[in-house]
This record gives C-alpha cells, sequence and structure tokens, in this order.
C-alpha cells in the first residue's frame, strides 16, 4: 500500500466508530478529506449524521457531498471527531497536530468529543526517540507577534530545547488561519517532555493554541503495509 492508499484505508477503517444519529467531528488535512469522502458516500446511502468541521475547508468538502452540519455552539458536545494528525506518540497518543493550520479547531472539536479517533499512514507513528521531528505549530495573535516568539523561545530554552522558529508563509506572505492568527512552526527536532512544553506554551500571553494533544485522541488507526492497526490511549 502506498502513502495514499495508507491514509484512505485508515479513514474507511474509521467508519466502524459511527453510527447512526452520531453528532461528529470532521478533521482538516488530505487523510481527514479521505474519511469526509467516506462519509458522504454513508450520507448518500442514508446515513443519519450531523457533522461539525474544524476548518472552513473541510466545511466546504463536506457540504458539497451533502453532509448535514452544525456549528460547534450548537452541538456543543459530540460523540466522535475524526482527524488525521502530523506525528503520533503510541505512548498515550500524544500528538502533534496543525500541519495544515487548523490545530485550534481541531482541538476545541476533539475536546468537545466523547473519542477522538486518528487516523494517519504509517509515517505518522513515532517512537519515544523520534518524536517531534515534525515542527511543532503553535498559533498565535498578529499582535505583538515578535514579543510572543521570544516568550516562546524562553519557554524552549527552559525547557532545554533549540531550533528554529519560522512565522509560517503561503505564497510569500504570512500563511493566516481560519481564526485571524499566524502560525509558528517550532523546528525543535525531538520532544521528550510534551506534557510540560504544552502547558509551558499555552501560558504565554498571545499564545492562541498549541499542536501538542496531550490527554485527547482515544484510538488511533495507523494503516500499515500489512493493514490498519488499531492503538488506544
Ligand atoms: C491540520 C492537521 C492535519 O490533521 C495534519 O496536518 C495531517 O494532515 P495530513 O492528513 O494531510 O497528513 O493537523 O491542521
Amino acid at each position: 500500500m502506498d502513502i495514499e492508499a495508507q491514509k484512505k484505508a485508515a479513514a474507511e477503517a474509521a467508519l466502524a466508530y459511527i453510527e447512526d444519529g452520531m453528532k461528529v467531528g470532521l478533521g482538516t488535512g488530505s487523510t481527514a478529506n479521505y474519511f469526509i469522502d467516506a462519509l458522504g458516500e454513508k450520507v448518500r446511502a442514508g446515513l443519519n449524521v450531523t457533522c461539525v468541521p474544524t476548518s472552513i475547508a473541510s466545511e466546504e468538502r463536506a457540504r458539497a457531498l451533502g453532509i448535514p452540519l452544525a456549528a460547534l455552539d450548537d452541538l456543543p458536545e459530540l460523540d466522535v471527531t475524526v482527524d488525521g494528525a502530523d506525528e503520533i506518540h503510541p505512548d498515550g497518543l500524544v500528538l502533534i497536530k496543525g500541519g495544515g493550520g487548523a490545530l485550534t479547531r481541531e482541538k476545541i472539536v476533539a475536546a468537545s468529543s466523547a473519542r477522538m479517533v486518528v487516523i494517519a499512514d504509517s509515517t505518522k507513528l513515532m517512537t519515544a526517540e523520534t518524536f517531534g521531528r515534525f515542527p511543532l505549530p503553535v498559533e498565535i495573535l498578529p499582535f505583538g507577534a515578535q514579543a510572543t516568539i521570544l516568550k516562546i523561545r524562553r519557554v524552549l530554552d527552559a525547557l532545554g530545547l533549540s531550533g528554529e522558529l519560522k512565522i509560517r508563509e503561503k505564497d510569500g506572505q504570512p500563511f493566516i488561519t481560519d481564526n485571524g492568527g499566524l502560525i509558528v512552526d517550532c523546528h525543535l527536532g525531538h520532544i521528550d517532555q510534551p506534557a510540560a512544553l504544552a502547558e509551558a506554551l499555552i501560558a504565554i500571553p498571545g499564545v492562541v493554541e498549541q499542536g501538542l494533544f496531550v490527554g485527547i485522541a482515544t484510538t488511533a488507526l495507523v494503516a500499515t503495509e500489512e493493514g490498519v492497526q488499531t492503538l488506544n490511549a
């Protein structure tokens, strides 16, 4: 199975967690898109679900497929969210998310769900030694961005972490999130204390959210050459 086939296989396996009448959070990204497409087919075949998207892109995709949508304000408690990840630490299913810049809404929606099912290809499953290679995305307010970045640097220093901090760009301009925020990608190389780092980053004024998901994911469906492996937190 190539990587695209693995993403699709993991996404389709997540359908097993969806029951008629459920309220479902829809993630963001290429793997989540496979799930939205598969769910769209089920809806066309008669499945009754109401979904809360985590980004404008996922909202548009789901709407085009005829999936019934609601705002989180109208459905503040969901049954399950299905979303991708940039990295999965097998110990406790700690995630790095935000490669698509949707981490804040993704975390709000996942944290409002009884379960979070992560869908991923095999390249996303890390070990304690390799976790943190993906640059950690941190969403910040544009106001005082350089002052916030300085504080992020100090937090990293205090935890013995180093690496480049880059404001994410798209087409030569700062990338702006669906919330009007900026993304600072922290190129750390390795993260060995994700919970401590998450706690310290979120305490910085100007930080809207950070991409470490600690204690949120309940299940990960990781597709490999051999099939889809289920990991539980
Ligand atoms: C978006 C995310 C995505 O879930 C993550 O980047 C994985 O994306 P993909 O499935 O395209 O590899 O966190 O903010």
